[in-house]
């Protein structure tokens, strides 16, 4: 066989050999995989496997251990992955920043950005690219690195950024996100931008995947195997790691060691307050109930929750099948407000943050043209609650982590309209979970 754009992994066991183009499709029967490189050739027998060039070059190739385990690929008593993946975020955010920070000095440590630290730290230009859910994280990333550091920082959304006119200012560094770390095109958008100049990172969760390989440097996510097509505890990681990257940045920068520290006790309470959100999942549940059956929703935020709105389309959209926007709520006059009627859900993400009442004058907007509202809010604010259908309460929480909270009842809204609207939920028509084709 021959690696020719689709990756191509062989999975090396005592029972035998298997092959296959996704990590996750063979940890239940091994950890040791070995990845073939572009247009590279293999013969797999049961007990043997070799690997060479185009030109029949035999290469040494040894085998890496992925660090995910069998029942890791497995239900665990759960009705879908999806929603497995949406509970296991408390440990997931936690392997993200696992032996990764430095609390007495407010400073994370990332050994996978060492190679080019030099460079990065003095870096002022940065591009984060990606696509779909990854492409959101990126979003949400953009406004933590300007908070965080110095660093004039740009999205990308690879399918468009690969076909641009790239003129990078000295020392740009681009960062590919990607959880496969094989999409293509994220993949033809870092290589793009390496003919171009920058130095590339990448935020990856499968080890030793294409992207990882491609780039100068990087950091895992540490999620473990993500099944459901639909991206849920993945999108938390790279949230994690974005800030982790964001803060060692800041901290050579600008960034005091009180804010530092203040930055690390907040991604350490973080497990803590996404397992108390969790707990409120039988309330979400009985507001899908509610209005699973509208065909149009809305989602509306401002700032770091823009992003969320935009993900929180997205989840409804590929799982559930039915239409939704994410908007910025400013842009709510600029044209969406005509779309206002009682049948469609307005999702608002309003914590008490900068942004908080800009957002209440819009659900006001919306309530007084009879469209019902769904308030993703901050614990105890009654000013909401009595102005809006339904309520979501998330814990209070510093402004540029508040994402990692109001992505939750995102997450749990589609994944209960899809239960009952019955669909393939890990599965959903017309996806793939790796978008291995252009
Ligand atoms: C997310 O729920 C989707 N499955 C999809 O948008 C995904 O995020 C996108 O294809 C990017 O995949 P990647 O992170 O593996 O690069």
């Amino acid at each position: 066989m021959a690696r020719r754009g689709s990756p191509l992994i062989i999975g090396v066991s005592d029972e035998g050999h298997l092959v296959a183009s996704d990590v996750s499709a063979m940890v239940r029967y091994t950890n040791k995989v070995v990845h073939l490189r572009e247009n590279e050739l293999a013969t797999v027998t049961a007990d043997d496997f070799s690997i060479s060039t185009a030109s029949a070059k035999l290469i040494e190739r040894g085998t890496e251990t992925v660090e995910w385990r069998a029942e890791d690929a497995e239900l665990n008593g759960f009705p879908h992955f999806m929603l497995k993946e949406i509970y296991e975020q408390p440990y997931t955010i936690k392997n993200a920043f696992r032996g990764r920070l430095e609390p007495g000095e407010g400073v994370p440590k990332l050994g996978g950005i060492m190679p080019v630290w030099e460079d990065l730290k003095n870096c002022r230009h940065m591009v984060l690219v990606a696509c779909g859910t990854s492409y959101y994280a990126a979003c949400v990333g953009k406004y933590i690195f300007e908070k965080l550091t110095e660093i004039d920082t740009e999205v990308g959304l690879a399918s468009e950024f690969r076909y641009r006119k790239l003129n990078f200012p000295p020392n740009t560094f681009v960062v590919a996100i990607s959880q496969s770390g094989e999409t293509a095109d994220t993949l033809a958008a870092i290589k793009e931008a390496k003919r171009k100049g920058a130095t590339l990172l990448g935020i990856v969760n499968v080890v030793g995947s294409t992207i990882s390989r491609e780039t100068d440097g990087g950091i895992y996510n540490h999620a473990g195997p993500e099944i459901g097509v639909a991206s849920t505890k993945n999108f938390t990681s790279q949230l994690t790691t974005l800030t982790l990257l964001a803060l060692l940045l800041g901290r050579h920068q600008h960034l005091s060691l009180t804010e530092g520290i203040q930055a690390i006790r907040a991604l350490e309470a973080l497990p803590d307050q996404v397992r108390e959100l969790l707990g409120q999942s039988s309330h979400i549940e009985a507001i899908a109930e509610k209005y699973y059956h509208c065909t149009n929703w809305l989602f509306l935020g401002r700032k770091y929750n823009y992003p969320i709105a935009l993900e929180g389309a997205l989840k409804l959209k590929e799982v559930s099948y039915i239409h939704a926007e994410g908007y910025a709520a400013g842009e709510m006059k600029h044209g969406p407000i005509a779309l206002i009627n009682p049948e469609m859900p307005t999702v608002a993400i309003i914590p008490k943050d900068e942004m908080y009442e800009k957002m209440l004058s819009n659900i006001h907007e919306i309530k007084s043209r009879k469209g019902p509202v769904i308030a993703i809010a901050t614990q105890g604010d009654e000013r909401v609650r009595e102005l809006v259908d339904d309520i979501i309460e998330v814990p209070p929480i510093l402004d540029f982590l508040s994402p990692m909270l109001s992505v939750i009842p995102c997450q749990l809204l589609a994944y209960y309209c899809a239960k009952f609207l019955e669909r393939d939920i890990d599965k959903p028509r017309n996806l793939a979970k790796s978008v291995t084709v252009e």
